[in-house]
């Protein structure tokens, strides 16, 4: 399961006789596969146990925080995908009754009130019963596996929100979190609904609410051979990735807004240091700077603070001003960008505070940095960034509202708002995916061109740039993007018949002016010849006369409409590089990670 995520890695098992056998080790797989071979395998022998590879959210990626977590006796562990949204309560009742935790997570909350729910009240004795009244406790997304050194022959597991398959073997039964799991041993599945629990056994498996009651699962057979299954049937990490992200939208959502306010992961900086702020830059690099032109947007318009977006590798070279009262937000996918590093240090030697929005906890950029928050997107292994790029604009949204929050320029129901049409934003977001095929079938027509332009206005400015980003990466296409207003001041010698052009439009039932300026713009290049291919609002028909191709997404917020509208440019690039034979999860030359400058 390494390819899910690769932070830290353990595994429990239980040798039948009372005894579970736990080792856990940061860093690779292969890691902890050492270790297992210097304490001996033979340590490591039962018939039931579990494994788990992490992808850190709370607690950095360190031995101590992988898991499985073990309760104070060593009966009960707990392996653990998502976030346990009220840890923080649950984890100060039990420290109030005296539980020492000895790891930064959310998980060993549950962990410690298994063991306790097992030990004493109207469950005691019973693991199951135990299980099931703590998951009645716990808010948030979560994929919890629990095993009992007393009960060698049973395993508990549950879902909310976060996948869980069971898989069927003959006389051997399987739980995890993709049938790449199991798939080597059987292709018997069956998944699990929403907020259901599983008990497997040598026997079999009775699945359940948390409330104990009966459920059925669905069962299914598995026809993928190992590789489609890491990719969820497609042929690409990206293509999956591309398909995930309602759920890296959701995900970074979640937890960062709590009791009425906007929360961030990490925060080393007051309060007041927050509300002294007066000034905003934004760095990062590639589609990451995308994202922050973005946040430019949603900052000055609810904070009325002034925002530079900065690509990091010019930042530092050009001597800018910087103070304490400056806000440097970094923005970077992998946390080890090295320019967004540098720019990171340079800022701070400046004195500034640094704000990081990072998708890899414990990396070094969130580590130098005074606040974090962390996009919840889950590995990304394609080299393009498609998830981590929206989980990055919702990530920076939520920077917006914590900052205006702070400087109290937006009222808590206005910030309240704000966040519930974030919210609504992953179904959006999940019909955009829907309706894509159209997208693909114009990419495949379009897949000779020689270029491609794409225009935007105001945040369908830096979505035009992402666009045609994606296409030159994973297409090896020329793209360049435009703000449209720039075009009468030298593009639009570009446009000539059958040129492609795609306009992303802005809302009709936005700002009125900056709709009919874009519709003037597509006018111009439709009369020189360009083929327009237009994103634009449901039921916006003014812009139809004009679109020789029309893709349509659902209304939302001016500001939120990047969630949508990137979608299908993403989906576009993917389907051109593909009709064009190319390997869309590693665009030649290019790598996941840049740590030189
Ligand atoms: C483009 C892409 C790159 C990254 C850039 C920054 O698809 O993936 O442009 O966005 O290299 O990377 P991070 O976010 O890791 O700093």
């Amino acid at each position: 399961m390494e390819y899910r995520g690769y932070d830290s890695a353990g595994v429990a098992i239980l040798d039948g006789a009372g005894q579970t056998a736990v080792e856990r080790k940061a860093g690779r797989l292969s890691n902890l596969e050492a270790e297992l071979d210097d304490i001996g395998r033979d340590t490591f022998t039962g018939t039931s146990g579990m494994g788990h590879t992490r992808w850190a959210t709370h607690g950095r990626p360190t031995d101590r925080n992988a898991h499985p977590h073990r309760d104070v006796s060593g009966a009960v562990s707990v392996v653990h995908n998502g976030i346990i949204e009220n840890f923080a309560p649950l984890r100060a009742e039990l420290e109030a009754a005296g539980v020492e935790f000895s790891s930064d997570t959310d998980t060993e909350a549950a962990v410690h009130l298994v063991a306790r729910a097992y030990a004493d009240g109207p469950t005691a004795g019973d693991f199951v019963a135990s299980a099931l009244s703590v998951l009645q406790r716990l808010d948030g997304a979560f994929t919890l596996v629990f095993t009992h050194s007393d009960h060698p022959d049973t395993i508990v597991a549950a879902r909310r929100s976060t996948p869980l398959v069971v898989g069927v073997g003959e006389g051997e039964m399987f739980v995890g979190s993709d049938v790449a799991a199991f798939i080597e041993h059987t292709r018997n599945a069956v998944e699990l609904g929403q907020d259901q629990v599983v008990v497997i056994t040598s026997a079999g498996y009775d699945i359940m609410n948390f409330d104990g009651t009966s459920a059925e699962g669905r069962p299914f057979r598995i026809d993928w051979d190992l590789a489609a299954a890491e990719k969820g049937g497609h042929d690409y990490f990206m293509l999956k990735e591309i398909q995930e992200q309602p759920t890296a939208v959701a995900d970074t959502l979640l937890g960062h807004f709590t009791g009425g306010k906007i929360v961030l992961d990490e925060q080393r900086l007051s309060d007041q240091e927050l509300r002294d702020v007066d000034k905003v830059f934004v760095v990062a690099c590639g589609s990451a700077y995308h994202s922050g032109l973005l946040a430019k947007y949603a900052i000055e318009h609810w904070t009325r603070l002034p925002v530079e977006v900065e690509l990091a590798s010019e930042f530092r070279y050009r001597d800018p001003v910087l103070d304490r009262s400056t806000l440097v937000v970094a923005i970077s996918q992998s946390g080890e960008t090295a320019d967004t590093l540098e720019a990171v240090r340079h800022a701070k030697e400046q004195k500034a505070r640094v704000l990081a929005v990072c998708n890899t906890n414990g990396a070094q950029i969130p580590r130098e940095a005074d606040a974090v928050l962390y996009t919840r997107a889950g590995p990304e292994i394609g080299v393009a960034s498609t998830k981590a790029f929206l989980a990055q604009v919702t990530a920076n949204f939520l920077v917006g509202l914590a900052l205006a929050q702070a400087r109290g320029t937006k009222y808590p129901d206005e910030v309240a708002r704000e966040y519930a049409d974030l919210e609504a934003m992953p179904a959006l977001v999940e019909r955009v995916l829907e309706s894509v095929e159209p997208v693909r079938a114009l990419a495949r027509e379009l897949a000779s061109s020689p270029t491609v332009l794409f225009l935007g206005r105001h945040v369908g400015y830096p979505v035009a740039l992402e666009g045609a980003l994606k296409l030159k990466e994973l297409a090896y296409m020329h793209a360049e993007g435009f703000a449209a207003g720039e075009l009468k001041h030298g593009p639009i010698a570009l446009i000539e018949d059958g040129l492609p052009v795609i306009v992303v439009m802005p809302s009709p039932k936005g700002r009125a002016v900056l709709h009919s300026k874009l519709l003037s713009n597509i006018r111009e290049i439709q009369a020189r010849g360009a083929r327009t291919v237009v994103i634009a609002e449901e039921g916006d028909e003014a812009v139809r006369p004009f679109a020789d191709h029309l893709i349509e997404i659902p209304a939302a917020p001016t500001l939120f409409q990047p969630l949508l509208s990137t979608v299908p440019l993403q989906v576009f690039a993917a389907e051109v590089a593909q009709t064009r034979g190319y390997d869309v999860d590693k665009p030649r030359n290019l790598a996941k990670s840049v740590t030189v400058e």
